[in-house]
């Protein structure tokens, strides 16, 4: 891939990014989207304009899947994926553990995957066959080995009160067998985590292509495995999954269809 549509997509992150944190603490008006526990802000819809706005000056013939708007249709066969802000509960209560990620896809394959932690500051950049870096350094997946060594992610549907899947089971069986489990409110810098090495595996039942695209091209150029969460192929038009640093994904996967069995 061209080093501009990298370029793009960092520079995009970049400004956005800034754009939050300079807001950050200001306690957003909420509004809710179809669930008392779906917030959205003006902060998402605005950080969304303006990456919009960049990847249409650069590339006005590309379509673009963004959380805000929908899909929007371009004359060529690229499509850029954007999660302006997530963690936007986290945002909204002025926890500052939230993210921007933009992916870009050519014929379906993921090309570009960009995560900004702008709180620490921190640029994950992975490009399908160059490998991933933050801020410039090579990013590896952990070595851990076994699941009861491992440190895992999670979090839960933004509609959890409707539902079908709430992930607590899962939550529990995994945490009995792993040294822990965190649940940091951003399936973004969750999966960015997994990239870094810094956790070893992270899954989830339900989110949007958003919330993955850029993540699971972090971690499988970072070394480790992506797959839907009881392990078939990940998805991109409904995502759920399980991410790891390859050595445990058989052992997580194992355990989250077990107790799914027994729900
Ligand atoms: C949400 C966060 C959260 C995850 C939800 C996502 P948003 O994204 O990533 O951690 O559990 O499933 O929808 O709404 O903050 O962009
Ligand atoms: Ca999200
Ligand atoms: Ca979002």
């Amino acid at each position: 891939m061209s080093e501009s549509f990298r370029d793009v997509a960092v520079e995009a992150a970049r400004q956005a990014g800034a754009f939050l944190r300079s807001r950050f603490g200001s306690h957003p008006a909420v509004s809710y989207k179809g669930s008392p526990t779906n917030l959205v802000t003006e902060m998402d819809r605005s950080a969304e304009s303006m990456i919009l706005e960049t990847i249409r000056r650069h590339f006005p013939g590309h379509a673009v899947l963004a959380e805000e708007s929908g899909a929007l249709a371009g004359a060529e066969p690229f499509r850029w994926i954007v999660d302006p802000l997530d963690g936007t509960t986290n945002y909204a209560h002025g926890f500052p553990i939230y993210g921007v990620s933009i992916a870009l896809e050519h014929r379906g394959a993921l090309e570009v995957g960009v995560v900004y932690d702008p709180s620490r500051e921190e640029m994950f950049v992975a490009e399908r066959g160059r490998g991933a870096t933050l801020n410039g350094e090579p990013l590896r997946v952990s070595t851990t080995t076994t699941l009861g060594e491992s440190l895992l992610g999670t979090s839960y549907p933004n509609d959890i009160r409707e539902a079908a899947r709430d992930n607590l089971v899962e939550h529990a069986g995994l945490m009995y067998r792993c040294r822990s489990v965190r649940s940091i409110g951003s399936a973004v810098l969750g999966l960015a985590a997994v990239a870094a090495g810094r956790l070893d595996g992270y899954w989830e039942q339900r989110l949007g292509a958003w919330d993955v695209a850029a993540g699971a091209l972090l971690i499988r150029e970072a070394g480790g495995t992506v797959t839907a969460v009881a392990g078939a192929t990940l998805d991109l038009a409904a995502p759920s999954i399980t991410a790891t640093n390859g050595l445990i994904h058989d052992q997580i996967v194992r355990v989250l269809k077990e107790v799914a069995s027994e729900r």
